[in-house]
């Protein structure tokens, strides 16, 4: 027998984590559906995940027991909300393992906590005394990339409408990576802040930042990245990664929708000015005036989503019970069987990597000159949830020359069979459009 040694640094064969798929399976009560009187099978959960029994019963127990609001009652009820609330905040730090459980401020999604740092910058650039790391006027620079969500696109065209700044972006490479070749031209010392997606919504490419991230510091710039497809399934650590804010959010790491989460530095979110007015974020308020509270709670105007900060703890707690690493090499698995099985599909072209690495469980492709509206239905009619479209990231349709893609994405609750009900749907879609 011959052995094939596995190099240092490796995952070593006994080091693999596993968790078991059909019991993680048993705890998302969706997942037993049928549609079309067939089994579902659902490969959309970069769209939304399910969730999981623990994250629901949590929702539902704390209005069934511990609903009042937070940060503003003295009774029993209200100290039990706000403590549930600001736990949640504390497992959502340590998920990430942000240094202050005060540098996590609560969102209502991914998009909200993007246009939260815009506007803070034009807040600031409307202060004499604003920051000079958040001001920004004509000569300045905004740089984005051709691989964005249109959340992550978006807000910085507005800031740039509202301020005069420029907005640049790095392009995509025919293999659907980032081109970096332009680095130190495009970020450079007019260069006020970076905004790069973690994983591709699309492509799925997982973007190295390191030398982003360095050139960044050598210009003095800031680097916000949007975690919102990498959060949810793989370890991240915000020291590690090194950026200066990220963003994601709760409805795709199973839990609920109408949470979402910007971690900043503490530094920077305590320099950054209010957007959003209201109670909660103050000091106190004047007729003439008023001053506000450090963050979190200077971004977190109003009654806030307190049931869904709740659940997205409990969906935290899901998560690091099976293993974030685990999770992590379950889709990588997933993702090389997958490419694997969409080659022999005759006529697929796959857009982005084509291997399974420097890329997650979400992949983009046509079907021949099928439509992906037609192959989507095709798909659904057997119980295959894909999404079809431009995914909220049309830059990458014109960059690729299509007007949309078909995406199949996975979760920790993926199996190959469902792979292979995809396959099997698709020769099913080519028999019926030739
Ligand atoms: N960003 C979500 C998706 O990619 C909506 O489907």
């Amino acid at each position: 027998m011959t052995t094939i040694a596995i190099p240092p640094g490796m995952p070593q064969y006994d080091d693999v984590p596993r968790y078991d798929v059909a019991a993680v399976r048993a705890d998302f009560p969706i997942l037993g559906r049928e549609i079309n009187g067939h089994p579902l099978v659902y490969l959309d959960s970069a769209n939304t995940s399910h969730k999981p029994r623990q994250v629901l019963d949590v929702l539902a127990a704390h209005y069934a027991r511990h609903n009042a609001n937070v940060s503003r009652s003295v009774h029993t009820l209200g100290t039990e909300a706000t403590e549930a609330y600001e736990g949640a905040r504390a497992k959502i730090a340590r998920f990430v393992n942000a240094p202050s459980v005060d540098e996590v401020v609560f969102t209502k999604n991914s998009t909200e906590a993007i246009n939260v740092v815009a506007y803070a910058f034009s807040n600031a650039s409307l202060r004499p005394d604003g920051d000079p790391r958040f001001r920004l006027g004509p000569g300045d620079e905004i740089v984005i990339s051709e691989m964005e969500h249109h959340s992550n696109i978006v807000p910085w065209q507005l800031l740039a409408e509202r301020t005069g700044a420029t907005l640049r972006w790095f392009p995509v490479t025919d293999q659907g990576r980032l081109d970096e070749s332009g680095l130190t031209d495009l970020v450079n010392e007019r260069t006020k802040i970076v905004s790069l997606v973690h994983m591709s919504n699309i492509l799925g490419t997982v973007n190295a930042t390191s030398r982003i991230t360095a050139r960044v510091r050598e210009v003095g710039a800031l680097l916000l990245l949007d975690c919102s497809q990498s959060v949810p399934h793989m370890p991240i650590d915000v020291v590690d990664l090194d950026a200066d804010f990220i963003v994601f959010t709760g409805h795709k790491m199973c839990g609920p929708t109408g949470i979402g989460v910007l971690w900043g530095r503490g530094e920077l979110l305590a320099a950054m000015p209010p957007v959003f007015g209201g109670g909660s974020m103050i000091e106190t308020v004047a007729m003439g005036g008023s001053t506000y509270a450090p963050p979190p709670a200077r971004f977190e105007a109003g009654t806030p989503p307190i049931a869904e900060a709740v659940a997205l703890g409990a969906a935290v707690d899901y998560l690091t019970g099976v293993g974030m690493r685990a999770i992590q090499w379950h889709e990588k698995e997933l993702t090389a069987y997958a490419l694997d099985a969409l080659a022999t599909v005759p006529g697929l072209r796959i857009f982005g990597p084509e291997v399974p690495v420097g890329r997650g469980g979400t992949i983009s492709f046509a079907l021949g000159d099928v439509h992906p509206h037609d192959v989507g239905q095709v798909l659904d009619s057997l119980g295959v949830q894909v999404r079809v479209g431009h995914h909220c990231a049309r830059p990458v349709c014109t960059r690729f020359g299509v007007p949309a893609t078909t995406r199949a994405s996975f979760y920790l609750y993926t199996t190959t069979e469902e792979i292979d009900a995809l396959v099997a749907g698709l020769e099913q879609a080519r028999k019926v459009f030739g």
